[in-house]
């Protein structure tokens, strides 16, 4: 790591002083700044002390699946790392960091015998954290499902995971719930249903939109039982979801088939989720769009879908606009003047703002947290830096939106960079960063970039404002 005191930023320019004055007068004095991770990401240790396969393990060694071929054996070496890891966010100043936990690290077949071993790491993070002054936020279920539960019950494609995971969101809570300052039980159900189902982006790499659906209801289900078991522990800790929000724009305001499909892209990203869980309902528009493909239900699945809930994790990273030509939906590919992403998204921060005053007049939700927002840049280190300041102006811009959501009524409690550190990103393996922290691979040399610099001084005087 290099000296993080270093501080390439030599000064504060006009525009950040603005922007530290809009955040002080807008949010609140305990507002919450984090960053957050996910343990397949960066944890490593695949098959160490006692962890089972997960399908993302098994999805990487499937030929042709991982953009660069590489999979998550050793990833940031966190598991090893984490001191260091907590070193570097307590330098940063950060207040809060969310990671989540591996069910099969913890409990390697996702039913039956727990494995203490895998218990153990998680003791260890969470003393380190509070050791450190750093609120831990958990989520139980990003994206790392046993591989045994998808061998022998066919996953989430089974409503008998659902108590499964209310079993494993349980001794969560009894261990660990009076430490941890959030549980979160879902990270973004729209990403594990169709991108794990539908599109086979992600694992465990199926086609079928029926068999999406299917899933998503059940991974909503086992929200539902998640929140009722963890309440019946009764943990101090919040208890909530993540889900990720991309706002649907037409392609072409005029278009009336382009607003359809900004409409159907809506209600399959955004409105599948919250209606259910804010409403008790699935959006009719919708049903009726999937037809044969719709859900099968049963008596009783929407009421344990819809519990009160502490806290709304909200991710967002850009918008889509969307193509309704022959009565089709597409995602049209937005020009490279708007401004994108190493990932090829849109920067558009405003759409953050009207999203977040969106949804809390039409959900009336809880305390929302922006449980992730960041972006992947083309880094490189030159003579021991990383200038990445398109990343300083990602955040500028979204942190000014999220401040002036606030000053307009949306109650936003804390914001989390995605992510602490480069990781693996998924089916692009490697090859795309969205860290504060640049990840040297083959040494596991962190460095911090310039947005790490830039986010630190920022948060530094929000605190001591
Ligand atoms: C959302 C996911 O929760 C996270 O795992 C992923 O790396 C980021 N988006 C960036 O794509």
């Amino acid at each position: 790591m290099n000296s993080p005191t270093m501080k390439p930023l030599d000064s504060t320019p006009a525009t950040d002083t603005a922007l530290i004055r809009d955040l002080i007068q807008a949010l609140p004095a305990d507002f919450q700044w984090g960053s957050a991770t996910s343990a397949a990401q960066i944890e490593g240790a695949a098959r160490e002390d006692g962890k089972g396969e997960s399908i993302w393990d098994r999805f990487c060694a499937q030929p042709g699946r991982i953009k660069d071929s590489s999979n998550i054996d050793v990833a940031c070496d966190h598991y090893r790392r984490y001191p260091e890891d907590v070193a570097l966010m307590k330098w940063l100043g950060l207040q809060a960091y969310r990671f989540s936990f591996s069910w099969p690290r913890v409990q390697p077949l996702g039913r039956g015998a727990w494995n203490e071993a895998g218990f153990a790491f998680y003791d260890r993070l969470i003393d380190e954290l509070l050791a450190a002054g750093i609120r831990p936020h958990a989520t139980l279920y990003h994206w790392d499902l046993p591989q045994a539960l998808d061998d022998g019950i066919g996953g989430w494609l089974s409503r008998d995971v659902v108590p499964l995971f209310a079993d494993y969101a349980a001794e969560i809570a009894r261990r660990f719930g009076d430490r941890l300052a959030s549980i979160a039980t879902l990270n973004e159900p729209w990403c594990s249903a169709t991108l794990g189902y539908e599109t086979a982006q992600f694992a465990p790499g199926h086609t079928s939109r029926a068999e999406a659906v299917q899933v998503s209801h059940h991974l909503l289900m086992a929200h539902g039982a998640a929140m009722q078991a963890m309440r019946a522990v009764g943990p101090k800790a919040q208890l909530g979801i993540v889900l990720n929000h991309t706002p649907s724009f037409p392609a072409n305001p005029e278009s009336e088939d382009d607003r359809r499909a900004a409409r159907i892209d809506d209600g399959t990203n955004v409105r599948w989720y919250m209606d259910p869980v804010f409403r008790g309902q699935y959006p009719a528009d919708i049903i009726e769009y999937l037809g044969a493909d719709a859900p099968k239900i049963q008596p009783g699945d929407l009421a344990l879908i819809q519990q009160p809930l502490d806290f709304l994790g909200v991710n967002f990273y850009t918008r889509s606009l969307l193509n309704g030509q022959n009565g089709q939906q597409s995602m049209v590919t937005p020009p490279a003047e708007l401004g994108l992403t190493d990932m090829g998204w849109e920067i558009y921060p405003q759409a953050l703002t009207q999203h977040l005053l969106r949804i809390t007049r039409e959900y009336t939700p809880p305390p929302i947290v922006i449980t992730e927002n960041g972006m992947a840049n083309a880094d490189s280190v030159v003579d021991g830096r990383v200038n990445d300041e398109a990343r300083i102006a990602y955040l500028r811009g979204h942190l000014s939106a999220v401040a002036q959501a606030v000053a307009l009524g949306a109650d936003v409690r804390g914001y989390f960079y995605w992510s602490l550190l480069d990781n693996f990103e998924w089916n692009s393996g490697y090859l795309k960063r969205f860290g504060l922290f640049h990840v040297d691979y083959a040494t596991q040399q962190r460095l911090a970039k310039d947005s790490a610099h830039w986010y630190r001084g920022v948060i530094e005087q929000f605190k001591t404002r």
